[in-house]
């Protein structure tokens, strides 16, 4: 099965099966940004449950883009804590990628301390969103270089790559919008300069982390939103993400065979959005695009080695899974060992259970049960 068969990276580098555990926020950081024993214990035991490579939550890149608690890497001062989260998502031999990310307009003033800033003055829809100012042009450039520089912390962390976050609402996806992006600058106007930030992003990742390290891009593939950008659009992003030579595109949603991606107000489990999914098939429309220059990663829905395989043949090189590994941490070893029915279903009823017997940090099950319907309940 295609499954369990090695893929080689442009980079060179070998995964082992085509799964990885996806990005995973736990909301549970040291408020310094630096990575609690929790949460190393949260993907360590993920990890070893035979992911051939782990991307990690999203770790932000600049203190006043953070949109929770959770790691940094932002400064020499988040090294260490890199460091001890790259060994242990490694542990068991698989790939440690590190997502980083900024939450321009959905960041948290009141973890930041500061006003927030976005490509333009437009609140986001999230209910209570405030206004961002938008930022300067030096504020752009230095946030290009200060996503460079998370890359190099990365790379001198010893993980194996950077996942870029350019999905789900966050800054780098905000540039690429025409919702949030109202610039008529280098930066925005015509989709031809909406595209200008998220690739000088990949560039400067690119840069740092040189070739022989993976670069990945995560992506929304269309927004749901009235007036977002459209499946074309994103395929004309992937067209040029791939020309630069990283090593994936990993497509972000709810669902991969239902083509819904997460809207901005993050309500997860409502209807479908009928009226703006596109005709075709989000991963197999980015596999045509992308043409073998880069791997495509499939995510949204994932929970059976049926499921995987299924998104393999709608075009996907690899799978990212995450909901199925937060439910139950030896998901993988499960799925591998043909044992799918002992697959935990749900988190348990009894909320004292949740973070010993599935080593899920504390602050995380509150957050997690905190949007019923997100995640499945026994
Ligand atoms: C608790 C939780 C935290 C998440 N944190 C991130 C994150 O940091 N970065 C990201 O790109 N996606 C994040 N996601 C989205 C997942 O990576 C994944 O795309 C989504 O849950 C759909 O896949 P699934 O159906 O396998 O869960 C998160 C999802 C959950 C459930």
């Amino acid at each position: 099965m295609v499954v369990w068969s090695p893929f080689r990276f442009n980079s060179g580098h070998e995964a082992a099966n085509r799964f990885a555990m996806a990005p995973l926020t736990t909301d549970a950081s040291h408020e310094d940004g630096t990575v609690t024993e929790h949460e190393l214990e949260f993907v360590r035991r993920r990890a070893a449950s035979g992911f051939a490579l782990t991307v990690s939550s999203a770790a932000y890149v600049e203190n006043d883009g953070r949109s929770w608690q959770g790691i940094g890497a932002a400064h020499e001062g988040h090294l260490s804590s890199l460091q001890r989260l790259a060994a242990a998502m490694r542990a068991a031999g698989g790939l440690a990628i590190l997502q980083i990310y900024d939450g321009g307009r959905i960041a948290k003033p009141e973890l930041t301390g500061e006003q927030l800033r976005a490509p333009s003055a437009v609140a986001s829809l999230r209910p209570g969103a405030r206004t961002p100012r938008a930022m300067t042009a030096d504020e752009i450039e230095s946030l290009i270089a200060s996503f460079g520089k998370a890359a190099s912390l990365a790379r001198q962390a010893g993980f194996d790559g950077v996942e870029i976050h350019g999905a789900n609402h966050y800054a780098v996806h905000q540039f690429f919008s025409p919702r949030a992006n109202h610039r008529v600058d280098q930066w925005g106007g015509t989709l031809a300069r909406r595209m200008n930030f998220p690739l000088a992003v990949a560039q400067a990742v690119r840069d740092a982390l040189g070739p022989t390290l993976i670069t990945g891009f995560r992506v929304t593939p269309f927004e749901s939103e009235a007036g977002g950008y459209t499946l074309e659009d994103a395929k004309l992003l992937c067209n040029e993400l791939a020309g630069l030579n990283l090593d994936y595109i990993s497509v972000s949603l709810d669902d991969y065979r239902s083509s819904r991606p997460v809207g901005e107000t993050r309500v997860y489990n409502g209807p479908p959005e009928k009226s703006f999914s596109p005709a075709e098939n989000p991963v197999t429309a980015f596999a045509r695009v992308i043409a073998g220059r880069s791997a495509v990663m499939a995510s949204g829905g994932i929970k059976t080695c049926k499921d995987a395989e299924g998104a393999i043949e709608k075009g996907a090189d690899l799978v990212a899974v995450g909901r199925a590994v937060v439910v139950d941490p030896e998901w993988l070893a499960k799925v591998r060992s043909r044992s799918e029915a002992s697959i935990l279903a749900g988190l348990p009823k009894e909320k004292p259970g949740i973070a010993g017997a599935l080593s899920i940090p504390p602050r995380m099950v509150e957050y997690l049960l905190s949007r019923p319907g997100w995640i499945p309940r026994l």
